[in-house]
C-alpha cells in the first residue's frame, strides 16, 4: 500500500426510488472513513458517489407519485446529497446517472463492446425482479416466483433485447477472481466464485418495455431500447472520471479503481458483470470490492410496512453524527449483518467514548493543572515508561495492513482501544496521586506525558472515523491533525512541551434513549393492498388478432391478442357464452399482461382480459377510444 501513490474509491450510487435510510449511511460512512484515512497518509485521493436514476424501478416510483421520473430523481437525488453534505461526507464528485456526460460515457462503452462483436440482438423470455433490477434465472427462482436475494415476486417479460456475451469471459473472471482475490471478506469471494463456476448465461443488456433509461448509441439506430439500468449504473466509476468525454485526463490519474465498497446483495454485479464489461472493452479491473452485511432494527428486517426503517439522520440529530459513525464502524465486523439497537448505541458511546476516551482526556487536563499548571513534557516518557509506549507503538503501526486496507475497521478500533487501556492502567498501577506525595514528581510529570502521547496516537487513527472530535482532542494536546503530524506520530516522534487546554467534556453521559421509540407495526391481514402491489400488476391494451373456438369446451375461446410485441400472445378467455370471435377480432381488450402464465385445456394462456359480469351477462372492458396494442393502462 505504502507504494500506492493515488486511491480512488466509490461507493455504490442509490437508488432514488426512496429517502435514504442506515442502509445507505453505512456504505457511506465506511467510504467516506477510507477516503479520510488514505488522505491523511497523504494519497492522492478521489472519492465517488453518487445516485442511481434510471430503469423500471423509478419510473414507476415517480408515476405512483404522479411525477416524471426526472422530477422525481431530482428530488430524491438532492435528498441523498444534503445529507451527505450535512453528515460531512467528504467526496470529491457527486454523480448522477441523468447528467449527460455519463450518458455519453455509457453510449460509448455500448457501441465498443458492439464493435468488438460482444453485443448480438436476441429475444429475452424470463423472470425479472423489478426491485432489484436483475433477471432472475429459473433455477434460483424461490417457490417458482419469487426473487431469491429480495424475496418479492417476480415479473415475466419477453422481448426484443440485445445480450451481452457474459459467457464468453466465464474463464477469465474465475482467473481474476481466484488469481488477484479482489473480494473482501475473502470469505465472499466463494460465493462468487461458485456463481460462476456454475455457468454464465449472456445477459441480457437492453429493455424496451419502458422509457426511462439511456438510449443506444445513434450509430445503432435502435431507439425501441434503452441501455439496462445496471451496465448503466457501473459505468459511473469511469464517467465520473470522464470517460467518454473530451477530458479524460481523471481516467488516466485514478482508474483501476482501488476499491468499490458494495452491500452484500450487490457483489455479483461488481464482481462479475463489471469485470466482464470492462475486459470487453479493454480496461484494468478494480483492484478491491468489499461488501459489507445488512442492518436490522432490534432484531427484525427494517420495512416500511413495519415502519421500522432507521433515518440516519434521526439518529445524528439525536446522538451526532461522530458518535454515530463510532457506533456502526465498531458495532458490526465487516461483512457481517448488524443489528442496531439504541440500548446498544448508548452503551457504546458512555463506556468506549465516554470512560475509555474522555475521561482519559479528562483525567490528564486535571492532573496537569493541580500538579504543573497545565504543563505536559514528553522528555521523560521514554525514560520512565518505555514498555507501554512501545507496546502501544507496536499496535498503531500493525493496523493500517492488518486491519484497516482489508475493511477490518471493527478490529482497527478495537485495537485503539488497547491502546487506551494502556493509558488507563498506567494510572491505576503508577497513581500519579502518590508520586507527587512521595516526591517524584518527574516521574508523576512523565506519567502524564505519556499519556497525552498515547492520546495522540489514538486521536490521529481515530480521526478518518470522527474528525472533528479527534481534532478537538488534538487541539487540547497542542497540535492539529493533519498528513505532517499523522506521519510523525506514527513514525514514533513524541509530543513536543505544551500546555493542555480544558475543553468542555467530548462525551456527556446519556442516561436514556433520545430517539422516538418505534412502534413495530405487526403486518396486518386485510383485503387492502398497497399501491406498490397494485402497480405490480401490468395492465396493457392489446389487439385481438386471432379468435376462434376451443373445441370439446363451452366456456373457452382461443384468442391470439396483439400487445406490441415481437408476437401475438395466445389467451385463453371464458368469453364464449358472450362473444362470437368474429365480433372480437381487430377490437381492443384491456389484459393482464405479466401473469404467470397457466395451461387451460392443454392450451397456455399468457394473460387474462378484464371483463365485468352481472345478472345480465359479461361485459370486456375496452378503452373508450380505439388505442394501440401495447399501450400501458395507468
Ligand atoms: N443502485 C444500485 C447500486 C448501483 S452501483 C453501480 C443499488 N442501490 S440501493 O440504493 O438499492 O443500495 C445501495 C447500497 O445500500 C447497497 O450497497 C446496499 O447493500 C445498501 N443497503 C440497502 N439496504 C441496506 C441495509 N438494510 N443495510 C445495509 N446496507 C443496505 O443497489
Amino acid at each position: 500500500m505504502a507504494e500506492c501513490k493515488k486511491y480512488y474509491l466509490t461507493t455504490p450510487i442509490y437508488y432514488v426510488n426512496d429517502v435514504p435510510h442506515i442502509g445507505h449511511a453505512y456504505t457511506t460512512i465506511i467510504a467516506d472513513t477510507i477516503a479520510r484515512y488514505a488522505r491523511l497518509k497523504g494519497l492522492d485521493t478521489f472519492f465517488l458517489t453518487g445516485t442511481d436514476e434510471h430503469g423500471q424501478k423509478i419510473e414507476e416510483a415517480a408515476r405512483k407519485r404522479g411525477k416524471s421520473p426526472k422530477e422525481y430523481a431530482d428530488e430524491i437525488s438532492s435528498k441523498f446529497k444534503g445529507l451527505w453534505d450535512e453528515f460531512k461526507i467528504s467526496y470529491d464528485k457527486y454523480i448522477r446517472t441523468t447528467d449527460k456526460y455519463h450518458i455519453k460515457g455509457v453510449q460509448k462503452a455500448f457501441l465498443e463492446m458492439y464493435k468488438k462483436g460482444d453485443i448480438y440482438k436476441d429475444y429475452y423470455e424470463g423472470h425479472y425482479c423489478v426491485s432489484c433490477e436483475s433477471f432472475v434465472a429459473p433455477s434460483q427462482l424461490v417457490n417458482g416466483e419469487l426473487c431469491p436475494d429480495c424475496g418479492k415476486p417476480t415479473r415475466i417479460i419477453k422481448e426484443e433485447s440485445y445480450f451481452f456475451k457474459l459467457s464468453k469471459y466465464q474463464d477469465q473472471i474465475l482467473k481474476w477472481l481466484k488469481e488477484k482475490k479482489p473480494i473482501l471478506p475473502e470469505a465472499k469471494a466463494n460465493e462468487v466464485i461458485r456463481f460462476v463456476e456454475e455457468g454464465l448465461k449472456d445477459l441480457s443488456i437492453t429493455r424496451t418495455s419502458f422509457e426511462w433509461g439511456i438510449k443506444l448509441p445513434e450509430e445503432i439506430n435502435d431507439s425501441k431500447h434503452v441501455v439496462y439500468v445496471w451496465l448503466d449504473a457501473l459505468f459511473n466509476y469511469l464517467t465520473a472520471l470522464g470517460y467518454g468525454s473530451e477530458d479524460e485526463s481523471n481516467v488516466k490519474r485514478y482508474w483501476p479503481a482501488d476499491l468499490h465498497i458494495v452491500g452484500k446483495d450487490i457483489l455479483k454485479f461488481h464482481a462479475v458483470y463489471w469485470p466482464a464489461f470492462l475486459m470487453s472493452i479493454g480496461y484494468e479491473l478494480p483492484k478491491k470490492i468489499a461488501a459489507h452485511g445488512w442492518w436490522t432494527r432490534d432484531g427484525e428486517k427494517m420495512s416500511k410496512s413495519k415502519g421500522n426503517v432507521i433515518n440516519p439522520k434521526e439518529v445524528a440529530d439525536a446522538y451526532g453524527i461522530e458518535n454515530f459513525r463510532y457506533f456502526m464502524l465498531r458495532e458490526v465486523p465487516f461483512g457481517a449483518d448488524g443489528d442496531f439497537s439504541e440500548k446498544a448505541l448508548i452503551e457504546r458511546i458512555n463506556n468506549e467514548l465516554g470512560n475509555d476516551l474522555g475521561n482519559l482526556l479528562n483525567r490528564i487536563i486535571g492532573m496537569a493543572y493541580k500538579y504543573f499548571d497545565g504543563k505536559i513534557s514528553s522528555s521523560n516518557v521514554e525514560r520512565f515508561y518505555k514498555k507501554e509506549l512501545d507496546e502501544a507503538r507496536a499496535i498503531i503501526s500493525s493496523i493500517e495492513e492488518k486491519y484497516l486496507w482489508k475493511m477490518q475497521i471493527h478490529k482497527f478500533l478495537e485495537e485503539l482501544w488497547k491502546v487506551l487501556s494502556i493509558g488507563n492502567k498506567a494510572i491505576d498501577v503508577y497513581k500519579p496521586w502518590e508520586l507527587m506525595k512521595n516526591n517524584e514528581e518527574e516521574k508523576a510529570a512523565a506519567l502524564i506525558g505519556l499519556i497525552a502521547n498515547l492520546l495522540a496516537m489514538v486521536a490521529v487513527n481515530l480521526h478518518p472515523v470522527m474528525p472533528k472530535t479527534t481534532q478537538k482532542i488534538a487541539s487540547s494536546l497542542g497540535f492539529e491533525i493533519n498528513t505532517d503530524s499523522f506521519k510523525d506520530i506514527m513514525s514514533g516522534k513524541v509530543l513536543d512541551d505544551f500546555v493542555i487546554q480544558k475543553i468542555p467534556p467530548l462525551f456527556p453521559k446519556i442516561e436514556k434513549p433520545l430517539m422516538k421509540p418505534v412502534e413495530v407495526k405487526k403486518e396486518e391481514k386485510t383485503n387492502l393492498i398497497t399501491i406498490d402491489e397494485f402497480f405490480n400488476v401490468e395492465l396493457k391494451i392489446g389487439t385481438v388478432v386471432v379468435a376462434e373456438e376451443v373445441k370439446k369446451s363451452k366456456k373457452l375461446l382461443r384468442l391470439e391478442v396483439d400487445l406490441g410485441e415481437e408476437k401475438p400472445r395466445q389467451i385463453v378467455a371464458g368469453i364464449k357464452e358472450y362473444y362470437t370471435p368474429k365480433e372480437l377480432i381487430g377490437t381492443n381488450v384491456c389484459v393482464v399482461s405479466n401473469l404467470k402464465p397457466a395451461k387451460l385445456m392443454g392450451m397456455i394462456s399468457e394473460g387474462m382480459l378484464l371483463a365485468a359480469k352481472d345478472e345480465s351477462g359479461l361485459s370486456l372492458l375496452r378503452p373508450e377510444k380505439p388505442k394501440k396494442a401495447g399501450t400501458p393502462i395507468k
